[in-house]
């Protein structure tokens, strides 16, 4: 059927409430958008398109054409749709899924050149038309949309050299970003205005890291996090706060953001430094009208940047098929930022029809103490290489560092059971860590074999006898064939013994080699581990993985990520005191952070070697938990810790970690959050508030509680002069009975906060 171009008029798109308007249009043939919202500019004229590699693989060969231009709108079609759905797990009970959907379709026809004369035939040359569709949802706080593309003669098997969606930004915001990398995200987040982060880039690299691969002086991540200069909105002076990120990324590249600055002439300039050496330089657009390129966009506007595979090329795609979201979430109030479910609800709906097995976990873990450096995750010191198939474990000589020992082990287990923790994680439990990292090498680990000194099975017998389970740990070192080759072995393993969720890791370079941690392989690589997982009945929580864009509504196995900088760090030399104040309002868009709190000594040279320390209070250790949503929580200290302040240590046995209704109270980004949540099926509640080094005071009305109660309230509060560098273990805990009438007003040191537990009499 030939569809004619409609009239060039720009298409206007309202959410439900009115507040956010979608205007769409093709402009010279390039599909374009703009993003307002209450009538401010949020994304001025911004251009959407792909640009596809001239390349044998591709059906359309070296004739290629990209997806950028010479488009007509030959139709459009607005719905809309109003739902409620509940989450296996969550930060409340049912999620409001009400947008107003716009889907433009598009069309390019152009004739190919004449192909040669066969045999006295003249050939006619061809004439090539293909569609694709941009589906717009258009929400009360922002708009998600896409690239579609239907199976057709034209488009078929198709090669991405990159994306090409823009995001021009209507000023110079603030922006809390991280370098644009293709495989760490374990950065300290960044605080600049847009026109900064080019000259902040060197400095904000994480040189450090074992897998480094940075791309521009421009180029940042997702989710990535803006305020805007106040204006007059509502009678007020008010910013707004604009979120740009992706929701259900499966089966392509992750995103990163490239911003085009007054400085910029090309995309994409290598930077050097650390591994980064090896990593091929990105292909450049060269700006201005070269052939087979586009100009470059104004400054302030950010360009999609995918993550490349070994080939450098940004996906391999077959039609029908589709990108994932593209996410702007904005409003006025940053606490909407929070509690905005955009993400989750353009993830499809979960695929698992058994979901009894997947619960909230509370966690300790023979772990710490590795991290620290005062044990080892490996047995023996005596080689100075392994190669699996030729050690018998029971002949080498054990270091006396091993951590994942059969005793210290059931100590561990004898602590959760007696704190009411579900599991307890064992890393080092299994041969092959003696020169697991940093080695490029395949054969890494089988993910079967225990070390002499754990007894795998005992060790789950007793666990499991004292109501506890053990938490599998499978570093893969970032070699995922080797992985893949013995996963289902390894998954067997779990069931036969009881364990029923896994840790997963990508520490360093990835195997195959030349592939970057986010590429559509690799991001195949973690869904494919997620949907083997669930056959198995086992949860899954990735470190080192691409983060997350909501796919845990669709497969809510996969309850946790690591996918920036943890706890880890604070022995690594520290995270500023604002960091958790800025990782809800950025990594945790796109599902929860396995972020391991709970950190009570907080200078480890008081048991260790290691002179780094944690910049937080131990009231602030306690908010991370209401304040850091996750439905796996660690507790992620030493037992003999947490045993020297078991009266904060109440708080952890007693906080929730699944909830009917969440309540942000408070926000600013990197200054403190304050949330208020309802334990799932039961009447009590938790209130969290975190703050950054510069303290903070909340006043909070309990009027959220339910009229005709009354509340057993326990308040851990930071002492007057706590503080998280000179005084980091000076608490409060008062009690006292509440109704909804009362208001709490309380103080937050100098990085620290406050934990509230509200237990219904
Ligand atoms: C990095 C992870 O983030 C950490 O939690 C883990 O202990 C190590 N890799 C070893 O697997
Ligand atoms: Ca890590």
């Amino acid at each position: 059927m030939l569809l004619l171009p409609l009239t060039a008029m720009a298409t206007e798109v309202k959410s439900p409430n009115g507040n956010i308007v979608l205007n769409f249009t093709i402009e010279d043939g390039r599909p374009t958008y703009t993003l307002s919202y209450k009538g401010k500019d949020v994304v001025r004229p911004s251009h959407l398109g792909l640009e596809l590699a001239k390349d044998k693989h591709a059906s359309m060969g070296l004739n290629e054409r990209d997806l950028m231009d010479g488009f007509t709108l030959v139709k459009e079609e607005t719905s809309t749709f109003d739902e409620t759905w509940q989450p296996v797990w969550g930060e409340t009970r049912d999620i409001r899924n009400h947008y107003v959907e716009y889907v433009a379709v598009l069309q390019q026809q152009w004739r190919s050149a004449p192909p040669k004369a066969v045999s006295g035939m003249q050939l006619q040359p061809r004439l090539h038309r293909r569609e694709i569709l941009i589906r717009f949802r258009v929400y009360d706080d922002g708009i998600g949309f896409r690239y579609e593309f239907p199976q057709q003669p034209d488009l078929n098997y198709f090669l991405i050299k990159d994306e090409r969606t823009e995001f021009a930004m209507a000023g110079d915001h603030t922006a809390w970003w991280l370098p644009g990398d293709y495989d760490t995200q374990e950065q300290e987040t960044q605080e600049t205005k847009l026109s900064e982060i080019r000259s902040r880039m060197q400095e904000a690299v994480n040189w450090g890291n074992s897998s480094v691969a940075v791309f521009s002086m421009t180029g940042v991540q997702t989710s990535l996090q803006m305020k805007s200069q106040a204006m007059d909105i509502d009678g007020e002076r008010r910013s707004l706060y604009i979120n740009i990120h992706e929701a259900a990324c499966a089966d392509y590249a992750t995103m990163h953001l490239e911003l085009v600055d007054a400085e910029t002439t090309e995309l994409t300039t290598k930077l050097m430094g650390g591994s980064n050496a090896y990593t091929p330089a990105p292909s450049t657009i060269p700006g201005g009208s070269s052939a087979g390129s586009y100009p470059l966009p104004q400054p302030f506007t950010f360009v999609s940047h995918l993550t490349p595979d070994a080939t450098g090329l940004k996906g391999a795609m077959q039609t029908p098929c589709e990108t994932p979201w593209r996410t702007i979430i904005v409003s006025d109030d940053a606490r909407d930022m929070l509690s905005s479910n955009l993400i989750l609800n353009l993830n499809e709906p979960c695929k698992l029809e058994d979901t009894s097995w997947i619960h909230p976990t509370k966690y300790c873990g023979v772990w710490w103490e590795m991290i620290v450096g005062k044990s080892s995750w490996n047995y023996t010191d005596e080689f100075p290489s392994i190669k699996l198939d030729n050690i018998d474990w029971t002949k080498v000589k054990p270091n006396g560092r091993h951590a994942a020992n059969n005793e210290k082990v059931k100590r561990y287990i004898d602590f959760a059971a007696k704190n009411g923790l579900d599991q307890v994680l064992v890393e080092g439990w299994n041969v092959g860590w003696e020169d697991w990292a940093n080695m490029w090498k395949r054969d890494v680990f089988d993910f079967q074999t225990p070390y002499p000194d754990f007894d795998i099975k005992m060790l789950n017998e007793y666990a499991h006898s004292k109501g506890v389970k053990l938490l599998m740990h499978h570093e893969t070192s970032s070699s995922t064939q080797n992985y893949e080759r013995h996963m289902e072995k390894a998954f067997q393993l779990m069931n036969k013994y009881g364990y029923d969720a896994v840790k997963t890791g990508y520490v360093g370079d990835i195997i195959p080699r030349g592939d970057h941690h986010y590429s559509q392989s690799m991001n195949n690589h973690y869904l494919y581990v997620v949907k083997e997982a669930a056959k198995h009945h086992i949860m899954v929580n990735a470190h080192e993985a691409t983060r997350p864009t909501g796919l845990c509504r669709t497969y809510p196995n996969l309850v946790g990520n690591e996918s920036a900088r943890g706890t880890e760090y604070e022995a690594f030399g520290g995270s500023r005191p604002d960091h958790t104040c800025i990782l809800p309002f950025t990594r945790l868009q796109g599902g929860p952070m396995d972020y391991t709190p709970g950190i009570f000594v907080t200078r480890l040279k008081e048991w260790s070697d290691n002179t780094s320390w944690a910049r937080i209070t131990i009231a602030g250790s306690l908010a991370l938990y209401l304040t850091m949503y996750s439905p796996l929580q660690m507790a992620a200290d030493l037992p003999e810790n947490y045993e020297k302040f078991d009266d904060a240590f109440q708080f952890i046995r007693d906080v929730a970690c699944d909830w009917d209704e969440s309540i942000y109270l408070e926000a600013e980004p990197a200054d403190y959050i304050t949330v208020a949540r309802k334990a799932k099926g039961t009447d009590n509640w938790f209130i969290g508030g975190k703050c950054d080094e510069n303290g903070h005071k909340s006043v909070i009305k309990l009027d959220f509680l339910d009229k005709g109660k009354k509340y057993d309230c326990t308040i851990y509060a930071d002492a007057k002069d706590a503080h998280y560098e000179t005084n980091p273990q000076a608490y409060t805990i008062t009690k006292k009975v509440v109704t909804a009438k009362d208001v709490l007003k309380l103080t937050e040191a100098p990085g620290g906060g406050f934990a509230v537990s509200l237990m219904a009499k």
